[in-house]
């Protein structure tokens, strides 16, 4: 740990003192709370004060998500170079012992700056790909099955011990395609280098780590040069000797050294922790496991919950290289900054309820525990392969596991890695179900490549009950079917209904705090594509219907001084849930609810009883109507207009607020005109990715989403039909044929984002900052 000085100018900083907050002051990475649980440890900085100098640390500390994934964004600015730096200083002694060894490791992709990361990534980046993954899983499998094969009769394990710490290594070495006969010396030397490299060794413990280290490298050498002798065999260091040969300027000697050790170790405690975490955070909610074994469907889902709620990598490191701000706190060049990723997925500003574990929730897979940008871990989806073994194979055979009581778990004191170094379970072996039937141990079921698909995880709900909430539009109650209850949302949230073949989002328009149920208003549409005439002719209570969510891509921005709700027809259902939030909360706001006639307004009598004075009413009928112009006059600082209604109003709105701040205005739009890509008409393209240096081709039948996807790119998304904004990505060059209701005109024009589910290349080319 190094004591940094205060950064702040204290003459400057003057009146008030020292800015550094007494929390902030008090902050230990190392300390009792941060080890037992990072994100819990900060809490008060997401709350309070996101962006803060640790003075015991001498590091800026990021906490919130939106900072933590501005931070992994941009790698000129915040330079990953010291993302590997020993927070603890190498002793002199233990500098010569390396020197010794001829230790020499270079920069591995993980903290390399640009221009050399990105040609070295693209040329080292094929055996990531998912279409050579799959060749792995044979091995992973066979693998764990092993392991568990040795311990499943024994009644009680560490599974650490027994399992995860030797899988992921043996995995890591298959990977790279290191000869059988040399696995078991490396495994010895990783070993022993792992436990070693991310605590806090004294002077003395220092020498014998170097030693280790040392022999190590020696020995990763050794087999390098074997494996020169003859390349042509699967694996990455065979394929990395086999690039060489193409780009000797670009993949040197001793970098092919380097990413031989580097290598292993990415790829081993990250997996091993990520294992342990998961599969204690699923035992301690007995609830979810039990849904896993009834339906391993879901395991992909769990893996990337999981990775949410408790990853393996808790916090990472960037280099500032210019005078820059984050989260609107200032931050001098060459100040170094702990992004505490594990804080990030916590976020209740992006997560719902991020404490909980929801095998369902819909934007899990944002999560930045693999990191975020061009250096996003490229074996994310071996490690993905590797967790949804393991949960198979122990879910399968082992349904009746269970942590082994009043354990103390303990974890290697460290800022980033983090995972419980033993995992006491225990069972009854002679109800394991392969003793009544040997087929079950054999089984195996499908992993999924990539992340989990967003559409995939729908939960059975009940209609509870249909009333008429105004002419043409029924209010339903809908409750989980299993009878649990309904995971809590936030106001602006919607879910979506599967209606046979069609699926349709709602707005939930009930109090948040009403005990696991959820409430949608449905307007009987004349020009419906179906799904709101099957819920006024087929709804009734006792029907079963498919559910996903709820998501939320309309969330109040917590901090506005004023909020102006406005909502047009059925679009009052999100922005009712905002008005109670608001209220509830004792914020200021107005409400304006615009109609054709009261008779047509659903939830009209609610608005009038719990928003008083506060509520308008605009009706063409009584010629009341809303007056936007004149609304809209006067931008105010600190008021945040939501809105939420037909496509004209939110048009009108984009008008006559075109003077406001940017981001005064937020809108949730209903409709979409996505079609089915028909190759007869539509035609493929090329998509250059800045940031990345690859270039895909998109299909004339394939959106741009689906060919990034296949090349290994990660883009979030979540409707998958232009309407919510989650698949946008920065344009650099070409032109784009938007298909989306995201953005406004202004912002098609300006030609610099889309929504890759749906928009595509007018020509031959784009360019994207991916
Ligand atoms: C990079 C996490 C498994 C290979 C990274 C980064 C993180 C990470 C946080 C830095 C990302 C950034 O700077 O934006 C994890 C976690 C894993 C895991 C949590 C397991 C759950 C693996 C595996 C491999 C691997 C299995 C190899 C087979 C790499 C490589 C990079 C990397 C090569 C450097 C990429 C670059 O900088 O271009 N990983 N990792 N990781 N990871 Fe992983
Ligand atoms: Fe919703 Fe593309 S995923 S707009």
């Amino acid at each position: 740990m190094s004591t940094g000085s205060c950064p702040v100018d204290h003459a400057a900083a003057a009146a008030g003192g020292c800015p550094v907050s007494p929390r902030a002051s008090a902050f230990d990475p190392f300390g009792p709370a941060y080890q037992a649980d990072p994100p819990a440890a900060v809490r008060w900085s997401r709350d309070e004060e996101p962006v803060f100098y640790s003075p015991r640390l001498g590091y800026w500390v990021v906490t919130r998500y939106d900072d933590v994934k501005a931070v992994f964004r941009d790698n000129t600015t915040f330079s990953p170079s010291i993302a590997l730096e020993k927070i603890t200083p190498v002793s002199a002694e233990a500098t010569a012992t390396l020197a010794k060894y001829g230790y020499a490791m270079d920069r591995t992709l993980v903290n390399e700056d640009e221009p050399e990361h990105m040609p070295r990534r693209r040329v080292l980046m094929h055996p990531f790909t998912p279409e050579q993954l799959v060749h792995h899983e044979p091995m992973v499998r066979r693998l764990t099955r092993e392991y568990v094969d040795r311990f499943v009769d024994a009644g009680k394990a560490d599974l650490v011990d027994e399992m995860l710490w030797e899988v992921p290594l043996t995995v890591a070495l298959h990977f790279l395609g290191v000869p059988e006969e040399d696995m078991a010396t490396l495994r010895e030397y990783s070993i022993a280098h792992t436990v070693n490299t991310w605590g806090r060794p004294s002077p003395e413990e220092q020498v014998a780590v170097a030693e280790n280290v040392g022999k190590f490298w020696q020995y990763a050498g050794t087999v390098l040069d074997k494996l020169r002798q003859d390349p042509s065999g699967h694996g990455w260091i065979p394929y990395s000797i086999r690039a060489q040969r193409e780009h000797p300027d670009v993949i040197t000697d001793s970098y092919l050294h380097s990413i031989m050790m580097a290598g292993i170790v990415a790829a081993h405690e990250t997996t091993a922790n990520a294992a342990a975490n998961a599969i204690k955070l699923l035992l301690e909610n007995r609830s979810v496991w039990e849904e896993i074994c009834a339906d391993p469907g879901l395991i992909p889902h769990a893996v990337e919950e999981c990775l949410r709620h408790s990853g393996s990598v808790a916090a990472w490191r960037r280099l500032v290289t210019r005078d820059t701000t984050v989260g609107g706190v200032p931050i001098p060049r060459g100040a170094k900054l702990l992004i505490v990723n594990s804080s990030a997925n916590r976020d209740e500003r992006h997560f719902d309820h991020p404490d909980e574990v929801d095998l369902r929730r819909d934007n899990a897979t944002d999560h930045l525990t693999f990191g975020y940008g061009s250096h996003q871990c490229l074996g994310k989806n071996l490690a993905r392969m590797e967790l949804q073994i393991f949960l198979d194979e122990l879910t399968r055979r082992l349904p009746h596991l269970e942590l082994v009581p009043d354990q103390e778990f303990t974890y290697v004191p460290n800022t980033s890695f983090r995972g419980p170094e033993h995992l006491w379970v225990q069972w009854d072996p002679a109800a394991n179900p392969e003793r009544a039937d040997p087929s079950i141990a054999e089984l195996r079921r499908p992993v999924r490549i990539g992340e989990p698909s967003k559409r995939g995880v729908a939960r059975t709900v009940t209609v509870v009950s249909v009333e008429r909430a105004a002419e043409d539009v029924v209010e339903v109650t809908l409750a989980a079917t299993d009878g649990k209850p309904l995971p809590k949302w936030s106001p602006g949230a919607h879910v979506d209904l599967q209606l046979g073949e069609l699926s349709r989002q709602y707005s939930l328009c009930g109090d948040p705090a009403e005990a696991g149920t959820y409430r949608i208003a449905v307007l009987k549409d004349p020009d419906s594509r179906g799904g709101s005439r099957y819920m006024h002719e087929n709804l009734r209570p006792g029907t079963t219907l498919s559910l996903r969510g709820p998501r939320n891509h309309f969330r109040l921005d917590p901090t506005a001084r004023h909020y102006v709700l406005v909502a047009g027809g059925i679009g009052i259902t999100p922005i009712i849930a905002m008005a109670d939030h608001v209220k509830a909360v004792g914020g200021s706001y107005e409400l304006h609810y615009c109609g054709r006639d009261t008779t047509a307004m659903a939830l009209l009598d609610r608005c009038r009883r719990d928003h008083g004075d506060r509520l308008h009413v605009h009706t063409s009928a009584d010629g009341t109507r809303l007056d936007i112009a004149a609304l809209l006059a006067n931008p105010a600082e600190g008021t945040q207009i939501y809105a939420c209604g037909p496509e004209r109003l939110l048009d009108a709105l984009a008008e006559a607020s075109a003077h406001w701040p940017d981001d005064a205005l937020h809108v949730e739009h209903f409709t979409t005109t996505q079609q089915v890509l028909d190759p007869a008409v539509e035609h493929a393209f090329d998509v250059d990715l800045a940031d990345s240096g690859l270039t895909v081709r998109v299909a004339a039948d394939q959106t741009v989403l689906a060919a990034l996807r296949a090349a290994g790119v990660d883009v979030p998304s979540d409707c998958e039909e232009g309407l919510c904004g989650t698949c946008e990505v920065p344009v650099l060059d070409g032109e784009v044929d938007h298909r989306d209701v995201v953005l406004t005109k202004a912002e098609r024009a300006a030609g610099t984002r889309m929504m890759t589910c749906c928009s595509r290349a007018c020509g031959d080319r784009i360019t994207l900052r991916l």
